[in-house]
């Protein structure tokens, strides 16, 4: 059998959340201030054979899903290359990613040959002057272009759009209309306050209620499915819907009971839950001289000392607010 990596609350842990870099080409609102961020120097970074290696030996211990993320993963020099390694390693049955887009159609012929079924694309709007307004980058255009071009050729896209009060709300409903025209799942998330600067808000209303409900007045004959293992998203369908709508409460944290997830920072850091603040830095073993051995020691520890919760991860941070950006994260 398979081996398992079970946490102190009874969950299998078995998807790795890989932030490949900490770089974005958009100045997205929800995730980084406009100006005056600092990127990571080359050298803290994890290199490509420390990631692979990692992932190796979470291979061993029962991971068996690995999502690229950043950052925007396209921005760093080779991460094609990267890609073939990890999709070899023994063990890895899924390798996803999640992109803004802007970079990716060049690529497509590779994730098909990675055997890539299902990019989730980062979109928050279809109005290219909101757009602009959001990511503070011109850049719909080739956003739209590696959508139509994923479907062509057959590969499933999910729709990330991050619901921020005051700035997209209106959007909620053509951006459900997408999965009318087109046969793709469109998700709607709570906005978190992982930005760089902290909670955009003094009094939050766009929770995953409100969300629904403003889906319901467009789609009165909504219908709830039942929900995948591990889901982040609730999912409806509703006559005249090619693909499914999702809701992700992610603020709300709804969906820990059955949370499978780790996370990797572009540093190296291992986090158990998105919202505590970094469990170890795992890249600081390797350069120590760390045997695989004691890596894998070190990471069933970890997983065996997890939050129940978001709630609790974020208690656990001791004080330290919540404000990073997500592109130091991942998502
Ligand atoms: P699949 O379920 O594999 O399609 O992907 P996903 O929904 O886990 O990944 P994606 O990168 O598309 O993330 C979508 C949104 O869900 C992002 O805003 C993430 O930050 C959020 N999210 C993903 N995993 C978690 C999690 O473990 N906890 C919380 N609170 N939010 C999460
Ligand atoms: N709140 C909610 N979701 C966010 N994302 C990035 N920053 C935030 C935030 N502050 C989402 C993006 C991307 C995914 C990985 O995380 O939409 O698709
Ligand atoms: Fe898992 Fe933490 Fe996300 Fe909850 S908030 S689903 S425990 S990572």
């Amino acid at each position: 059998m398979a081996p398992h990596l079970i946490d102190n609350h009874g969950r299998v842990v078995n998807y790795l959340r890989l932030a490949v870099t900490d770089r974005c080409n958009l100045r997205c609102f929800y995730c980084m201030p406009e100006e005056g961020i600092t990127y990571l120097p080359k050298a803290e970074l994890m290199t490509y054979e420390e990631m692979v290696r990692i992932v190796r030996i979470m291979a061993g211990l029962g991971v068996d899903k690995v999502r690229i993320t950043g950052g925007e993963p396209f921005v760093r020099t080779d991460i094609v290359a990267f890609m073939y390694h990890l999709r070899d390693i023994p063990g890895i049955k899924q390798l996803n990613l999640t992109t803004n887009g802007t970079l990716t159609y060049r690529y497509i012929d590779d994730l098909v040959k990675l055997g890539v079924k299902t990019v989730n694309l980062s979109l928050d709007t279809l109005d290219k002057d909101r757009f602009f307004q959001v990511t503070r980058r011109d850049e719909y255009g080739k956003v739209m272009q590696t959508f139509h071009a994923l479907l062509e050729r057959g590969i499933q896209v999910k729709i990330n759009m991050v619901v921020m009060q005051g700035i997209n709300t209106e959007d909620i409903i053509p951006m459900a209309q997408l999965a009318a025209q087109y046969p793709v799942d469109v998700r709607f998330i709570e906005e978190m306050p992982f930005n760089g600067a902290g909670d955009h808000h003094q009094q939050w209303e766009w929770n995953f209620m409100k969300i629904i409900d403003t889906l319901r007045s467009a789609y009165p004959a909504l219908e709830k499915l039942p929900d995948p293992p591990h889901s982040t998203s609730m999912n409806y369908s509703a006559p005249g819907l090619q693909g499914r709508l999702g809701i992700i409460a992610a603020y709300t944290r709804s969906f820990c009971g059955t949370c499978n997830r780790l996370r990797l920072t572009p540093q190296g850091q291992l986090k158990t839950c998105l919202y505590d603040n970094g469990v170890f830095n795992i890249k600081d073993l390797l350069r120590n001289g760390a045997t695989d051995e004691q890596v894998r020691d070190a990471i069933v520890n970890a997983v065996s000392h997890r939050s129940r919760d978001g709630h609790e991860a974020e208690q656990n941070r001791l004080g330290l607010p919540v404000n990073e950006s997500m592109s130091t994260i991942g998502g």
